[in-house]
């Protein structure tokens, strides 16, 4: 069993996690598609910015209490939607949940996830918001969303980078399934880790819940990555966003916004917030890190809506690098993943723990008492992304008009 205590970093957590956990799901949760270049770049972009130190400044009093979407909250990190987090540990989501409630800050629940929204509306009271893959049947989509509304689900999270799955030769190599598949390698993987497999022989909650019974036909749900090519809708696009909107009548996050362009074309559509997200490195890779990318798009749209960024936050520190250019809020979620395998609900709360102590440490050192006065004069903040440089070849006007050749 993990001596929670004794863990001191998200890092720390990542390795017991590692032991706790069957292989396929441990390396589910680590891993980026193809070279894994953008998984990578995400966390050594954020120890590429240095922070200003300041002292002899008064310290006493400090907050990181803050709002995200209006919504009070105990500090600007949200918890992010994430696939088979019940397959982590038995009844993962709902004890991530848990967790997030008790510390006050939002759960997101993917629409992959092992425990449904019934299941999270059961074991929690706090609103939670439900993150949305648009498939190709809109009348399961519309019957999710409102799922996702009875529920009380406070925003939807509507994710548009991964209408396709960007590969993870991991996944591949240990033959991911959701159940596993009693394959001697499964079986091999499984045997190692009988604390887990004695815990998910105690739940009844193994498929994708939100899907499993809810859809019509015969689908291989056990393989994401069939399950994604037949049934995500190819088609998603901007104009989707009112639909979502209108179908849910609440706030709708658009996630998985990297470009300043596709920044605005969300807001235009209706977004009432963004993530600036690149999947954790799962999808394009080559693509750049979201702490590279955030400044030109808060210089787009961040005076006009709230942008959250996730990819690569392991620490205190990145959190508040990311407020410092200009985030209002960010997301985690190999962090909770890991917290999950290792601990479950308590290990949730460790690591929300570290990350507000790292924080509030960090906002103490820089000079800073209240964290909604973090800003660029807290960092030195060239050191990425230079605050000169053009944010595209061509300024806006000129791109669309100019002809080719
Ligand atoms: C994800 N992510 C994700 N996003 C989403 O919108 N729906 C989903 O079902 C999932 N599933 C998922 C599974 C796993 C194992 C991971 C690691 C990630 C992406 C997630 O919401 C978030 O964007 C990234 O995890 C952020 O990067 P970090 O914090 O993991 O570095
Ligand atoms: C993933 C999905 C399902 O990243 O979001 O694996």
């Amino acid at each position: 069993m993990t001596n929670l205590a004794k863990i001191l970093t998200v890092d720390e957590m990542k390795t017991a996690a590692r032991r706790a956990v069957p292989k396929m799901f441990f390396e589910y949760a680590d891993s980026g598609s193809y070279t894994e270049g953008t998984y990578r770049a995400n966390e050594s972009d954020f120890s590429k910015i240095s922070l200003r130190q300041k002292v002899a400044v008064n310290l006493e009093g400090r907050n990181l209490k803050t709002t995200m979407l209006g919504k009070p909250i105990t500090m600007p990190v949200a918890i992010a939607p994430a696939a088979t987090g019940g397959m982590q540990i038995a009844d993962g989501e709902i004890k991530a949940a848990k967790a997030a409630e008790k510390f006050g800050i939002p759960f997101t629940l993917s629409t992959m996830a092992v425990c449904s929204i019934e299941d999270i509306a059961e074991n929690t009271s706090a609103p939670f918001w439900f993150q949305l893959y648009v498939m190709r049947d809109r009348g399961f989509i519309e019957r999710l969303i409102d799922r996702a509304k009875a529920a009380r689900c406070s925003a939807l999270v509507l994710t548009m980078d991964l209408q396709i799955l960007g590969q993870r030769h991991k996944d591949i190599h240990n033959g991911l399934s959701t159940p596993p598949k009693f394959t001697p390698y499964s079986i091999f993987q499984m045997m190692q880790h009988p604390i887990w497999c004695a815990r998910m022989l105690g739940t009844r909650r193994h498929t994708f819940r939100n899907i499993v019974g809810h859809v019509g036909g015969d689908h291989d749900l056990a393989s994401l990555s069939a399950w994604t090519a037949s049934q995500f809708d190819p088609t998603l696009n901007w104009a989707d966003i009112a639909w979502v909107k209108k179908r849910f009548g609440g706030p709708v996050i658009v996630k998985g916004v990297l470009d300043p362009d596709d920044a605005q074309a969300a807001i235009d559509n209706g977004a009432d917030a963004i993530i600036v997200s690149n999947h954790g490195g799962r999808q394009l890779d080559g693509a750049p890190s979201t702490i590279r990318v955030l400044p030109e798009i808060i210089e787009r749209v961040g005076h006009k809506t709230e942008v959250y960024l996730d990819s690569g936050i392991r620490s205190g520190q990145d959190v508040l690098k990311a407020l410092a250019y200009g985030a209002k809020g960010t997301f985690i979620g190999r962090p909770m993943l890991y917290g999950l395998g290792a601990g479950g609900e308590a290990g949730v709360t460790r690591v929300l723990d570290i990350i507000a102590k790292e924080l509030d440490t960090t906002m103490a050192l820089c000079g800073e008492r209240d964290i909604a006065n973090v800003g660029l004069h807290n960092i030195y903040s060239n050191d990425i992304a230079p605050r000169n440089a053009p944010s595209s070849p061509l300024p806006a006007g000129e791109r669309s008009t100019r002809s080719v050749g």
